[in-house]
């Protein structure tokens, strides 16, 4: 079995990556824990949107069913098939607990049958790790914004596996924010997309909706936001409903905008990440671009695909993973709410 030590050898350490944490079956071949060889994304979107929203237990069925397939298809397109490979990976935490262990079952079964270490991943260590598939040499420390549909953080990355975490929201995280605004306004499964495309079309100055803890510290809130969306739908039965989603949209990123750049301020990092599939937000996007040329460092906005849930982060982030801690005891489990050392 190779050892961690091994993984920084000269020829290219190849890791299977598996994610199956929310409702993203995928998987991916990445070396040295930044050329990806093969990534594959089935999206369960279809299969939840007429619930509006995750349901669990088809999630974990879609999982088992989807997931064979897709690892196939990853080591056929990587040329592998299976040849070669020196560790699988997969998300041990945060998501639901039935379909984490679908995928954490794969990857130790593989890992097993191929002689190889299993590596368990933080599934938002996986979002912190998306900018290095694109920027290997990204200069450290950095400010992370981490933002998904569970979590809303502001991270400072110090070294590999080495963060401070500044701040997070104190109720609802931005994503979940998006999808319940997007519920409300019949907008369907998944929100922020929705909003994303719609606010486009919006005026973002036409309602002037609260930006929660605006002044203060790392941390955030967006309940109150989701809120103010709601009663003032309740107020205006006949609501532009693009105004409203511009609307709401300029509140949640001047918050997030506002945080991650007073927090590189603070703390003297060169350079601003973004992660998490509001990371795709296309306002946010051109929002932390702007603002960094404005304090002069630099940002790091991963493609659109490597922001929301995929495999090649978790590949990513288990290479750097084994080489600070080695393999994962095959009796770890799934831990639903694992948080970020
Ligand atoms: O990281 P992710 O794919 O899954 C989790 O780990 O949660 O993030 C999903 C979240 C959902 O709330 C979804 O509505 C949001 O990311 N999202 C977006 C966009 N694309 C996905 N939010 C705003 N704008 C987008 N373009
Ligand atoms: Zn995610």
């Amino acid at each position: 079995m190779t050892s961690p030590a091994e993984a920084s050898r000269d020829e290219p350490f190849l890791v299977l990556g598996i994610e199956t944490s929310c409702d993203e079956t995928a998987a991916a071949v990445v070396a040295n824990g930044s050329a990806v060889l093969s990534s594959v994304v089935s999206s369960q979107v279809d299969l939840h949107a007429r619930f509006g929203g995750v349901v669990p237990e088809l999630a974990s069925r879609a999982h088992v069913q989807l997931l064979t397939p897709v690892v196939a298809e990853v080591l056929v397109e990587s040329g592998l098939e299976g040849d070669g490979i020196d560790a699988v990976a997969a998300t041990v935490g945060p998501g639901l607990v039935g379909a984490l262990l679908v995928g954490i079952s794969a990857a130790k079964a593989l890992a097993l049958v191929w002689g190889v270490p299993f590596i368990g991943v933080n599934h938002m260590e996986g979002h912190l790790y998306a900018a290095f598939l694109e920027q290997p040499d990204l200069e450290l420390p950095t400010v992370v914004l981490l933002v998904s549909g569970g979590h809303t953080m502001i991270v400072l990355m110090e070294g590999h596996g080495r963060y401070r975490l500044l701040g997070a929201t104190v109720d609802d995280a931005v994503g979940e924010a998006y999808d319940k605004v997007a519920r409300f306004l019949g907008l369907g499964y998944p929100g922020g997309p929705a909003i994303d495309r719609l606010a486009r079309e919006g005026d973002p100055e036409a309602i002037r909706f609260p930006r929660p803890m605006l002044a203060e510290g790392y941390d955030f809130s967006f309940s109150g936001l989701k809120t103010a969306v709601v009663n003032h739908g309740r107020n205006n039965p006949d609501l532009n409903v693009a105004d409203v989603a511009a609307s709401f949209q300029a509140a949640a990123v001047d918050v997030l905008v506002a945080k991650a750049r007073r927090a590189a301020a603070d703390t003297g990092a060169t350079s601003i990440c973004i992660g998490g599939g509001v990371a795709a937000n296309s306002l946010l996007r051109k929002r932390i671009v702007e603002a960094c040329e404005q304090d002069g460092i630099a940002a790091f906005v991963p493609s659109r695909e490597l922001c929301t849930d995929n495999a090649a982060m978790i590949a990513a982030a288990a290479w750097w993973r084994y080489q600070a801690d080695g393999a994962t005891p095959m009796d770890a489990g799934a831990v639903p709410n694992l948080r970020l050392a």
